[in-house]
């Protein structure tokens, strides 16, 4: 039943926003308008609905017509709307990848449309590269780094215990987030990461999570989470075992949206590293150009920073997301 309604929800999607009739015809119209797919993973955290909202404007914008699907955190449905978009015959599909690995048939299918794809914000685990043109969004890894480089650089040589809220099992910015944290603390052994658990990257998760590390763990020092939400989730179950978040147990987190940043300006948070959410004009662009059969890089990384309390209150002010 479940699987059912998850494709009905998909399917009505797709139906929906393409406003197409789902059969075989040609998607891009004779007047030359470029028709892009667009597979998000989901509604699942402020960083995404950034992101949407981002691609969006972007697509409006650019007068690119866009197809956009929501796969609920769910690989399957990603491939049922990439398998849509192949059938509706777009010029150019984009998506951000659930997770990982498992997308080497669904890809080959659409290069055997010859239709171009694009991976934006994720990355794909696959050894052939032609299955796909780009690849744009951040540098997971170096954002773990920046994490673990503030908190050798805070807690100097003070035995620290961290808890980690990973992201959802298996998608890029988890697995990146945790290999690059882990490589930037491995020098300092005072430094100690005694559990690990996603919290599927929300704030539900997030919580949840920490309320049973605090029962499990006696003396948790510091909470690396992979994004805002869980943090911000780990605040709720921290204040509720009546401890002070940002002092009694300090917090790092990934992505710098308004609400991370609020509670970081607040002291509740102590460290973020930026993730940028803001891709849909970078995207826009290298469709028409992949549809115009240009070449472009396969790899364009956007820039990032990081923020300490007192650059969240100076921030705050003009942050767009
Ligand atoms: O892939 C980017 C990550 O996905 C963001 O950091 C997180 O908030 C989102 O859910």
């Amino acid at each position: 039943m479940l699987t059912g309604a998850v494709g009905a929800v998909v399917l009505t999607a797709l139906t929906a926003c393409g406003g197409g009739d789902g059969g075989s015809t040609a998607a891009s119209g004779g007047d030359g308008t470029i028709t892009m797919g667009f597979a998000q993973v989901g509604a699942e955290s402020g960083w995404r609905t950034a992101n949407t909202k981002s691609v969006q404007e972007a697509a409006e914008e650019a007068g690119i017509e866009l197809k956009f699907s929501d796969a609920q955190q769910k690989q399957e449905n990603q491939i049922k709307a990439i398998r849509s978009y192949i059938q509706q015959k777009v010029d150019v599909i984009a998506f951000s990848p659930v997770v990982e690995t498992g997308w080497d048939t669904v890809l080959l299918e659409a290069k055997r449309a010859g239709i171009p794809v694009i991976l934006t914000d994720r990355a794909v685990d696959s050894e052939d590269e032609s299955l796909y043109e780009t690849f744009l969004g951040s540098d997971f890894v170096e954002e773990g780094k920046k994490a673990g480089e503030w908190l050798v650089e805070e807690v100097g040589s003070e035995p620290t215990s961290v808890v980690e809220l990973q992201g959802t099992t298996g998608a890029a910015p988890a697995i990146d987030r945790q290999e690059g944290f882990a490589e930037a603390v491995a020098g300092s052994p005072n430094i100690q990461v005694v559990a690990s658990q996603t919290g599927d990257f929300t704030r539900t998760g997030g919580k949840q999570v920490m309320e049973a590390f605090l029962k499990s763990q006696p003396d948790i020092d510091v909470v690396y989470a992979h994004n805002d939400d869980m943090g911000l989730g780990a605040i709720e179950a921290i204040e509720a075992a009546g401890k002070v978040p940002g002092k009694d147990i300090k917090i790092i987190t990934v992505d710098a949206v308004k609400d991370g940043m609020q509670a970081l300006a607040d002291g509740k948070i102590n460290f973020i590293v930026e993730c940028n959410p803001l891709l849909g004009d970078q995207l826009m662009e290298l469709a028409e150009k992949v549809v115009a059969g240009e070449e472009v890089e396969k790899r364009v990384v956007t820039e990032e920073t990081t923020f300490t309390q007192e650059q969240a209150v100076e921030a705050l002010p003009t942050r767009e997301y």
